[in-house]
Parts: C-alpha cells; structure tokens; sequence
C-alpha cells in the first residue's frame, strides 16, 4: 500500500511500510501549501527535482530537523550540504537503493539554477525522479518539457506525478503526450494554480487523457491510496 499526499505546486509525500518521504518541498511561501513545514510529520528523506525555490523549498531545514538525507543531483546535493544538510549525491540516469525504496533519476529538460547559490557555484540539471517504494513505482517528472526520453518509461510506472500548468513547464496538451509516452495507471496534474501565470483546469487534462489513464486531482491535503 501506498500512500501520496498533495502539499500543493509540486510537493508530495509518499509513504509505504512506515517510511515516509517528501518531493519538492515547497511549503513556506507556497501559496498553495496545506500545511506549515512545523505539522509536517518526520520525513526519512527529501527528495529534490531542481534548485529553483519552488521545489528545493524547505529541504535544508527539513532535512536537518528530521535527520533526513536530501537525495539530488551531485550539484544540488553538494550545495545542501554547505549549508549543513546530510545529502546523497546522485545523477540522471542512475539508480540506488535507500532504506525507503529505490530512486532513479531521469530526464528533465529545464533550469539549472540553485536558489540560494549566490556564486553560481552549484547551478545543475534539473531532473524528474522515478522513486520505487512499497513495490510500486511512481514518477514525478519536475519541472520539464515534453521529451522523448520519456519513452523509456513506457509500461515501468504505475503513478505519474505531470505539470500541466504550462508557462514554465508542459502544458495540457503535452502533458496528454507525456501520458501517453508513459502509458502510466494513474497520473496526478500538478505545477498549476499555484499562481497566475500556471492557471490550468485540471478537469480539461482529465477529459483530454481520457481512458489512457485514470486520472486523479488532488486538492492540497487530499491523499490518493493504491497496491
Ligand atoms: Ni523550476
Ligand atoms: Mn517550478
């Protein structure tokens, strides 16, 4: 069984066999977040797309309160660690096994820029992740364009975490593609109606996926549970 909660934008929690880990946590200055980092439970791990404030977030502070291990790309995890948070450098294309479950980083095509990284010391590519927990597999694409490399995908995941909010990142009718190239069970939108500029009708992405995939809109707060 597991467990995916939507904190709004693009940050979700997923838990299975008591361990609990947090995507992109953008919570403080998230117009959309459900709750304050201080009443979100312990985390084991944080897990980072890119460094742009909206996903890189509270990870430092989460991390450190909790004694979790940020994992991110060998750029982003190198600047987690200057400003004191465990880390676990990793990079696109490569996989490792954590207490938790197993990550694999993947494409993304987007900025690199960390926030927080004055000297641009530590600017990165940004990258989607493909996180195995409870025996299933769930895809969180980041923030990204339509690509081609997610064909590799196809049939090997069972949730897609995919921005439709456009603007920054896939719009509805990309992101229609991406569920197509992933062909995953159930996709969840995200990345829109955080602000302005990223409005989207998610029940527009539902009718345009159609019978592809079960398509499943969570509200900030709201969980979705599957085996
Ligand atoms: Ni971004
Ligand atoms: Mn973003």
């Amino acid at each position: 069984m597991v467990t995916i909660t939507f904190h709004g934008h693009a940050c979700f929690t997923l838990e299975a066999d008591g361990r609990r880990v947090i995507i992109d946590p953008f919570l403080t200055g998230n117009p959309a977040a459900d709750i304050p980092v201080d009443r979100l439970p312990k985390v084991d791990a944080v897990l980072l797309s890119h460094g742009h404030g909206d996903h890189l977030g509270d990870a430092i502070p989460i991390a450190k309160r909790d004694g979790a291990t940020v994992v991110a790309t060998f750029e982003l995890a190198a600047f987690c660690a200057s400003q004191g948070a465990a880390s676990h450098a990793m990079h696109i294309g490569g996989g490792h096994r954590f207490p938790f479950g197993h990550v694999k980083l993947v494409p993304a095509f987007h900025g690199g820029r960390v926030e927080g990284d004055t000297a641009g010391q530590f600017t990165t590519s940004p990258c989607g992740l493909v996180v195995t927990i409870g025996g299933k597999s769930v895809y969180h694409c980041g923030d990204t364009a339509l690509t081609l490399e997610m064909q590799l995908l196809s049939g090997r995941v069972d949730t897609m975490l995919v921005p439709i909010g456009d603007n920054y990142t896939m719009g509805i009718e990309d992101a229609v593609r991406a569920v197509e190239f992933v062909r995953p069970r159930t996709v969840i939108p995200m990345h829109y109606n955080t602000f302005d500029v990223i409005r989207a009708d998610p029940g527009q992405f539902k009718r345009q996926v159609g019978d592809r995939a079960q398509v499943v809109v969570l509200a900030p707060g709201q969980t979705h549970t599957f085996s």
